[in-house]
């Protein structure tokens, strides 16, 4: 009876000790949906401009990269747009890198349709980009790089340079002004989009451009030529300019 006492006992103090940690895991996913339902909205509206962009990628593929190639998508959240991107190309590996657990386990659902190994891998990619034994033929990096600062951009690019080896290429969409423009003056133009995001109520855009305003760092064209050199890419094209010139799509070639 004591014994069954003391057991009871241990067994509730677990519980409690555990409830804190089961809150905070709760609470992250409830963030993680939310977060994640907002950038669903913004890709089925293309406010970002996900189509052109990833049929720019498409084309590529298609066109200009010469027999199968092995795939590196970096930060590639839930894989919703890569996925039909890749749809029946030559693709014959796709390697996913991303922070989000809760972002590879939607991808990986989706890389089941297509027909090709893949693998996940939960991390920061930088630091992922580092290993050794990693190898791409093509390696693409969608909105996800304007959140580092100028080196950092330089050294993620640089590791994917080595990574895509001497015949590879690097394709990024990013946050990019068309001419020599400050931060201020980039964050100025997007403040002036709101009109477009009609789906998005005040709250929710105030919300959403604070975090762009905290968080995102785009870079002048001239810039991101510049970072692909310095990165030791040979030639460095823009493929693709968003309407409203808030962002672009460079492709970087060995
Ligand atoms: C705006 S989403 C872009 C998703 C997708 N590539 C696209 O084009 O829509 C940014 C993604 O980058 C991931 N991310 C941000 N910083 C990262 C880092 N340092 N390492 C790995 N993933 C990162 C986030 O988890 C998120 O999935």
């Amino acid at each position: 009876m004591k014994e069954r006492k003391i057991r009871e006992r241990a067994v509730r103090a677990l519980r409690a000790e555990a409830a804190p940690r089961r809150q905070m895991a709760r609470a992250k996913t409830m963030v993680f949906r939310q977060d994640w339902d907002n950038y669903r909205r913004i890709v089925r509206n293309n406010y970002l401009f996900h189509r052109e962009a990833y049929a720019t990628l498409r084309k590529v593929l298609e066109e200009e990269v010469q027999g199968p190639f092995r795939f590196l998508d970096i930060a590639c959240g839930d894989a919703s747009a890569t996925v039909p991107a890749l749809a029946g190309t030559a693709v014959t590996h796709y390697r996913g890198i991303d922070l989000s657990e809760p972002g590879l386990a939607l991808a990986a659902k989706r890389l089941r349709k297509l027909n090709c190994p893949y693998e996940l891998e939960a991390g920061d990619f930088t630091g992922a980009l580092r290993r050794r034994d990693l190898a791409a033929d093509v390696a693409w990096i969608g909105l996800s790089l304007h959140h580092l600062r100028r080196p950092a951009k330089r050294l993620l690019m640089r590791r994917a340079r080595r990574v895509v080896g001497e015949t590879g290429r690097l394709l990024v969409y990013e946050n990019a002004s068309p001419g020599p423009e400050s931060r201020a003056a980039w964050l100025r133009r997007w403040d002036a989009d709101r009109p477009r995001w009609r789906a998005f109520g005040d709250d929710e855009w105030e919300s959403m451009s604070r975090h762009v305003h905290a968080r995102d760092y785009p870079e002048p064209h001239e810039t991101w030529l510049a970072l692909g050199s310095d990165a030791g890419f040979r030639r460095a094209r823009c493929l693709y300019a968003s309407p409203n010139e808030l962002f672009r799509l460079y492709c970087f070639e060995a």
